[in-house]
């Protein structure tokens, strides 16, 4: 059994290390592509490969197509957009996530691109504290949890929207569950993003939605680009001079914010959320268990495609 790591952004050395482990323990092999840049090294890695760990690494169709011996692929991580999900069902192929082992990583950054911010790009200028701030926390999933979490020891009032979860479990874990995402919006000095990219989420961070915001008021996306709706922020941020933008994840458009924005907008150089040695074991290790579980169980807990 051929188990491929193909990850364009390496995972740290010592998470590899415990995939390899887990792999060769249950007797399979392991073939690892990083850094592979140009999609045929892919495309030729693949071809005899069983199963496939992957980080925000593009499947597609002609992936699987190339991908003849290919059973299983796992997301190590949360986000599945990456992975075309009708295509693996119709090759037959199952397609997990690892939610949860990546989510402390992406929620302590959130707090660092937070900091920074108020703190003016620690350009030397007196900026504010995130104390007695009101925070929007945009879906409480895993990721929303742990900044719910780090929050209170800032001292934040906490609030968040979650269309797909109980305002009882929002409530239980000492936030604020409002009724509607434009409450949110209006109610919050910061939002932080934590919707995935789906049809519905698509470009739905607009104009109307970030303009219900207080005056000086910081939205924070550690999700997905493609849920923001690019051309409408940046008209907003044209007429609302008090708007900040900080982002984990490059815009299309990083050339027309900076330039327009400076100093009210921050995106790291390469997404960095997941990019440490703990969210890369923990993510990796389970990827690797996962795939395990499904080929001497036929466990497909996590399994995302119908
Ligand atoms: C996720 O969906 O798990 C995060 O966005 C992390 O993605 P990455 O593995 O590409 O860093």
């Amino acid at each position: 059994m051929k188990v491929l790591v193909a990850t364009d952004k390496p995972f740290a050395k010592v998470a590899v290390d415990g995939i390899r482990k887990e792999i060769e323990a249950a007797g399979f092999e392991l073939a690892l592509l990083e850094k592979y840049g140009e999609k045929a090294k892919l495309l030729e890695a693949v071809k005899d490969a069983n199963a496939l760990i992957i980080r925000s690494d593009v499947i597609d169709a002609e992936v699987f197509d190339a991908a003849k011996e290919l059973k299983i692929v796992v997301r190590a991580g949360a986000g599945y957009d990456n992975v075309d999900l009708a295509a693996a069902t119709a090759h037959g192929v199952c397609v997990m996530n690892t939610p949860g082992q990546n989510s402390n990583a992406v929620a302590e950054l959130v707090f660092g691109l937070l900091v920074y911010a108020v703190r003016n790009f620690f350009n030397g200028t007196s900026g504010t504290e995130l104390k007695g701030k009101k925070l929007g926390i945009h879906a409480f999933g895993n990721v929303g949890r742990n900044v719910a979490r780090i929050a209170k020891g800032f001292g934040m009032e906490i609030y968040a929207f979650d269309a797909y979860c109980p305002k009882n479990v929002i409530e239980e874990a000492g936030v604020k569950a409002v009724d509607s995402v434009e409450e949110l919006y209006k109610t919050c000095d910061v939002v932080s993003l934590h919707i995935p990219a789906t049809a519905e989420t698509k470009n739905s961070i607009n104009y109307a939605l970030v303009n219900l915001m207080p005056k000086g008021a910081i939205l924070v996306n550690t999700a997905r680009k493609e849920v923001i709706n690019e051309a409408e922020l940046i008209k907003l941020m044209e007429e609302r001079a008090d708007l900040k933008y900080i982002t984990d994840i490059m815009p299309v458009a990083n050339e027309e914010f900076a330039t327009k924005f400076a100093g009210r907008y921050f995106s790291t150089p390469k997404k960095m959320g997941a990019q440490t040695a703990e969210a890369n074991i923990n993510a990796g290790i389970a990827a690797a268990k996962q795939i395990v579980g499904f080929f001497k169980d036929g466990c497909e807990k996590f399994r995302v495609n119908k």
